[in-house]
């Protein structure tokens, strides 16, 4: 038993010592060979052929990477090399390590770097063993996100690699650059749009929250349609539409919110696409029906106008109208009457109060308006009791060919009642269908409070 434990140690030992020697003298021979000629035509002399031969293959060192096992090269069925290293240790023996980064792509993490490289020789640049911008990417990703119809243009073309890094980023997703600075890159408008001076936040903060990166459903690659892409967010907003007596025409049509709003930033605040006055002059340049009546062209009321209202161009449109939503007619911002009568209280007319004295109202205080014959308050003439006038039977909040905001015509159900109205020294002159010829003129100032 004990003999043939010795006999059996001192053969392995004659075997170890053989095979060693063996080995030493083959490696010589291989090593030899190898710097006179691996790549001899002959043998593997197309590793040189390709556009691009990995440097250390071109100057022949095919030791820095495979080392001979011991059996005699070349010798059919048997395995004469390994690697000096494994993947990717060899390789990170003279490149940087691309595994270090927060976010690494999970091949490079495993090592799988021949899926992508050739290690001798390509015809693609960087060894890649497909063109990049064909197949390289699809022969693993299948993406459900760039299927859709509107598609992105350097996805379609196969520039996965424009956004993305191959192997590792700081960067979520392998992305070279985070959005929106990834997005910016390529699109130089919009690397404008982010310096003007009001800056929707969501545009700063990441182009992701309203597009897709891949492809979409939806025109300019939107994650919703315009319409309900705004509300989303803006929920608020939803629910005013929802509720509201009034919806502006302009809310609801197709283009939505972005008829007034840059979707990503704008020189006017609240991020308009223009000024106010401009932006709504730009739709209300034409007449539009609603039901059965037809909203007349306020354009057109402003330039055929002696003097435009001052409310508009000192403040704008929008300091007596909601641009959105609201509760009475016309989309007033204030209390306003939408009948020719009213009952005159002034909280009714509290549009107009916002910036004129109430006190035009009262019987007592005819030294408050122009608008009073000797000590009668013409404006409290018509403007009172249960079944006063509304200010718009004489006056238009835009504009009118006459002085002081004076209509040429009034309503009054089907009737379009001339005004007639004229200038006189110090008064007015009005000749309407509702009495005759009557003048006013401002002579003693009468104010018994002053
Ligand atoms: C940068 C490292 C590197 C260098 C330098 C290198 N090889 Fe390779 N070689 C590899 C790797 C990696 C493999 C693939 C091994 C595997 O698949 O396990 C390989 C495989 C091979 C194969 C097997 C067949 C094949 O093509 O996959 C041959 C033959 C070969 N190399 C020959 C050479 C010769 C000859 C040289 C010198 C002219 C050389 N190699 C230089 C890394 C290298
Ligand atoms: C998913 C495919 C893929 C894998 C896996 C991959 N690479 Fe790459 N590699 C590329 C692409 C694509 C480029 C070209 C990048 C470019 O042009 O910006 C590249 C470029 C390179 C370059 C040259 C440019 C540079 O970044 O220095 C080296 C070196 C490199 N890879 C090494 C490796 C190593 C080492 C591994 C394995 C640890 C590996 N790669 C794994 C796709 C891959
Ligand atoms: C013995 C050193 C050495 C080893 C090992 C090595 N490389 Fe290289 N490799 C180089 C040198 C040198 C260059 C050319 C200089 C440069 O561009 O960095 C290069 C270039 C490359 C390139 C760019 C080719 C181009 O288009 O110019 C890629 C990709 C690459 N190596 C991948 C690998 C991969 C993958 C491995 C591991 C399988 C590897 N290398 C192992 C030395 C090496
Ligand atoms: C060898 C297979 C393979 C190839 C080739 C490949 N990938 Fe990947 N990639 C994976 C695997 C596996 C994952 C991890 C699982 C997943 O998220 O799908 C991954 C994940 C990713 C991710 C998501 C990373 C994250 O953090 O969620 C991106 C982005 C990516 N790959 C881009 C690319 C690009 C670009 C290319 C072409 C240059 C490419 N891949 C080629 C296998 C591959
Ligand atoms: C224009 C830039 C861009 C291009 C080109 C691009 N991607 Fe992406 N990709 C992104 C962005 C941004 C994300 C991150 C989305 C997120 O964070 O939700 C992403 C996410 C991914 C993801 C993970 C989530 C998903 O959508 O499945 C994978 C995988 C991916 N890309 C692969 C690719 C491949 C493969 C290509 C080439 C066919 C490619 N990408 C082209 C920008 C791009
Ligand atoms: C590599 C360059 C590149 C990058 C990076 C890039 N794009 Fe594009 N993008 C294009 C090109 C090219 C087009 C098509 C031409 C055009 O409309 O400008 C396009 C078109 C678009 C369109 C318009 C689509 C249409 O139907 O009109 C949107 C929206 C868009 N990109 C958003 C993004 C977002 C968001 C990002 C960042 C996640 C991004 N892009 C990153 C190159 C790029
Ligand atoms: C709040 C949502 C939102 C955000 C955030 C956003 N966009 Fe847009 N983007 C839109 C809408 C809506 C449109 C369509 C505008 C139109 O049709 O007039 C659009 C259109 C585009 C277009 C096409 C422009 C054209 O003239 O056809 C590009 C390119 C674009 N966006 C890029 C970007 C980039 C880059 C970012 C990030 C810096 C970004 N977007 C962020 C909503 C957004
Ligand atoms: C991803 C969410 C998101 C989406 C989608 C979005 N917004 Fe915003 N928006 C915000 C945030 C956050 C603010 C700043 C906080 C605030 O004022 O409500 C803001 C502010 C605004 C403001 C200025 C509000 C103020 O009081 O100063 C306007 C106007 C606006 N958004 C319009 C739009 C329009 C139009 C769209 C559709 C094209 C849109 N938003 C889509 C998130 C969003
Ligand atoms: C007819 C033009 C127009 C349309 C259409 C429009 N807006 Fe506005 N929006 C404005 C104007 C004008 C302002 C007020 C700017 C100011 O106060 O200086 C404004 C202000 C806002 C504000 C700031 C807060 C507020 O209520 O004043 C938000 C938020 C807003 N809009 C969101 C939206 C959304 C969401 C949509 C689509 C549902 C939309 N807007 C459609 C013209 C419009
Ligand atoms: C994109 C075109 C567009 C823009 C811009 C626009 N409007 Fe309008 N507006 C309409 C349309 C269409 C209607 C009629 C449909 C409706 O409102 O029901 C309308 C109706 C109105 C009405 C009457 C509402 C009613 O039903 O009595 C007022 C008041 C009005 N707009 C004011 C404005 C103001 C103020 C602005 C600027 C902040 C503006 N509009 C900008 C398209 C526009
Ligand atoms: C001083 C307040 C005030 C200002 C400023 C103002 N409006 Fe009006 N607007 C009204 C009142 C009151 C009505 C309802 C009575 C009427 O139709 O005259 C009205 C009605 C309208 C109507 C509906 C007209 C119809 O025929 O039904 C439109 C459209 C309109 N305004 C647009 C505008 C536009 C556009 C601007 C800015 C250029 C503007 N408004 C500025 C007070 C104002
Ligand atoms: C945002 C402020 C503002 C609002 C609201 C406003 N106005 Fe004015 N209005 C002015 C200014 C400013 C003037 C010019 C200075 C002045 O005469 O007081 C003016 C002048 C007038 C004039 C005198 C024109 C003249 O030549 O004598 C009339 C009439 C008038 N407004 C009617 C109205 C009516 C009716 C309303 C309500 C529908 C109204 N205003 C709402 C600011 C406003
Ligand atoms: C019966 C026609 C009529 C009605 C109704 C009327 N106004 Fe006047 N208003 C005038 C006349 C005429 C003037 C011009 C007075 C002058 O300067 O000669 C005037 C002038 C004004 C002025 C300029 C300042 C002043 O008091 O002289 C304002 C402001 C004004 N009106 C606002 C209103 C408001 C607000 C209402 C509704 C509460 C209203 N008006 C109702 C006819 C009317």
């Amino acid at each position: 038993m004990r003999n043939k434990i010795l006999f059996i140690c001192s053969l392995l030992l004659v075997l170890f010592f053989n095979a060693a020697a063996q080995q030493d003298s083959l490696k010589k021979i291989q090593v030899d060979s190898s710097k006179k000629g691996c790549s001899d035509v002959a043998c593997h002399g197309n590793l040189l052929k390709q556009e691009v031969v990995h440097h250390p293959v071109e100057r022949g060192e095919c030791e820095k990477c495979h080392q001979s096992t011991g059996s005699l090269h070349p010798q059919a069925n048997v395995k004469g090399f390994t690697l000096t290293k494994q993947i990717p240790a060899l390789c990170y023996k003279c490149h940087d390590e691309n595994n270090v980064q927060k976010h690494v792509h999970s091949p490079v993490q495993k090592g799988l770097c021949l899926e992508c490289h050739n290690p001798h020789n390509s015809p693609e640049s960087n060894l890649l063993v497909i063109n990049p911008e064909s197949k390289l990417c699809e022969k693993c990703h299948n993406l459900e996100s760039a299927k859709k119809p509107v598609k992105h243009e350097p996805v379609v073309k196969g520039e996965c690699i424009k956004c993305h890094d191959p192997h590792q980023s700081d960067n979520a997703r392998l992305l070279n650059l985070a959005s929106p600075a990834l997005c910016l890159k390529c699109h130089k408008k919009q690397a404008e749009e982010i310096k003007l001076a009001y800056v929707h936040p969501p545009f700063r903060d990441n182009c992701l929250n309203c597009h897709a990166q891949h492809s979409s459903s939806e025109a300019k690659l939107l994650n919703l349609t315009p319409k309900n892409l705004c509300v989303y967010c803006h929920d608020d907003m939803k629910k005013r539409m929802e509720n509201a007596t009034v919806v502006h025409g302009a809310l609801t049509d197709k283009k939505g919110c972005i008829n007034c709003h840059s979707p990503h930033a704008s020189a006017e605040k609240k991020f308009l696409v223009a000024d106010v006055n401009h932006l709504c002059l730009s739709c209300h340049d034409r007449g539009y029906p609603v039901g059965t009546r037809r909203i007349r062209n306020i354009a057109q009321a402003i330039q055929n106008s002696k003097n435009p209202h001052a409310a508009i161009y000192k403040f704008s449109c929008i300091a007596c109208h909601d641009p959105h939503t609201s509760e009475s007619p016309d989309l007033l911002n204030k209390a306003f009457p939408s009948t020719t009568y009213t009952v005159v209280k002034k909280e009714n007319f509290a549009l107009c109060f916002e910036c004129h004295k109430s006190e035009m109202l009262d019987k007592s205080n005819a030294a408050l308006t122009s608008f009073r014959n000797g000590d009668v308050n013409l404006h409290y003439v018509h403007v009172n009791g249960d079944k006063g006038r509304s200010c718009v039977v004489c006056h238009d909040p835009h504009g009118t060919p006459n002085d002081h905001l004076i209509k040429d015509n009034t309503q009054f159900g089907s009737w379009t009642m001339p005004l007639n109205y004229k200038v006189i020294p110090n008064g007015g002159s009005c000749s309407p269908g509702c009495h005759a010829e009557r003048k006013y003129e401002r002579v003693a100032v009468i104010n018994p409070k002053n």
